[in-house]
């Protein structure tokens, strides 16, 4: 693997900053000082920046699926409905990350690294997450986007400050950066705009896009650095709310043969 990849998997940095990193003649490959990006490296080398060793990219997969309403978002669901596990195709056990309501679409990630899943899912992970509510009761009036922008008193708190843009008169784009139980349509519902349909569009540096409902991606390398970046560092972290470049990749189908490979 080239040395700039190799460090971008393990976290480092963006593809582009570990190349910088590397032209500084801060990273040496077993002792010796390397300033070729493109340096073929793997996890028997021992690489080193700024003197300290890297630990070898672990192996994992990170999905994204582009979640469709009815399907629940834990490992099982006791009254038998399809859970975001069962229909994304994947050699091993996976985990999801976090909770999507079983009537709200859009982003949700997956993994077969347990401990990721946990960090990502810990409430400390703060990072923005964008959605894009359909409510009823339209137009929005700017009195209600002032008191959802301002915090809004629930039976279990007010919630903080949010970013509040309404893009149509009868759907609003906002990003919080709490994660309480059906926080959005309970946010909407207390200004007089109970939610018709909620999708999820963007969590932390990763974008929903084009992705196809029902359709699921695996992450790349730079992805999954960026998420745990911006995880590591909470929501004032760096790289938490920008985005990182998605692989060219068209949407898949689960079942397709584009998607992650299926069951060993
Ligand atoms: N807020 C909600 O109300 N529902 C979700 O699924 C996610 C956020």
């Amino acid at each position: 693997m080239r040395l700039a990849k190799y460090l971008a998997h393990a976290g480092l940095a963006s593809r582009r900053r570990a190349e910088e990193i590397i032209a500084e003649g801060r990273v040496s490959v077993d002792g010796e000082t390397v300033r070729d990006p493109a340096r073929d490296v793997d996890e028997r080398r021992d690489v080193r920046v700024d003197g300290r060793r890297l630990v070898p990219p672990p192996d994992r997969e990170v999905f994204m699926l582009h979640k469709p309403a009815g399907v629940v978002s834990t490992a099982r669901d006791t009254h038998g409905r399809p859970t975001v596990v069962d229909i994304v195709p994947a050699r091993r056990r996976l985990y999801p990350v976090g909770r999507l309501d079983a009537d709200t679409t859009g982003l949700i990630l997956l993994t077969d690294d347990g401990e990721l899943a946990h960090r990502l899912t810990h409430p400390s992970f703060e990072v923005d997450k964008t959605y894009l509510a359909t409510v009823a009761g339209a137009p929005v009036r700017e009195v209600a986007l002032r008191r959802l922008r301002d915090g809004v008193e629930l039976e279990d708190g007010r919630t903080a400050p949010a970013r509040v843009d309404r893009v149509r008169p009868d759907t609003l784009a906002i990003t919080i950066h709490e994660g309480r139980k059906r926080q959005v349509r309970r946010m909407c519902a207390a200004v007089g705009h109970p939610v018709l349909a909620l999708c999820r569009v963007r969590l932390g540096p990763l974008e929903l896009g084009e992705l196809a409902e029902g359709a699921v991606r695996a992450l790349t390398p730079e992805e999954i650095a960026a998420l745990s970046r911006a995880g590591a560092g909470g929501r004032h972290g760096p790289g938490s709310s920008r985005s990182v470049p998605r692989r060219p990749s068209r949407p898949a189908r689960p079942g397709d043969g584009a998607g992650p490979a299926p069951p060993r």
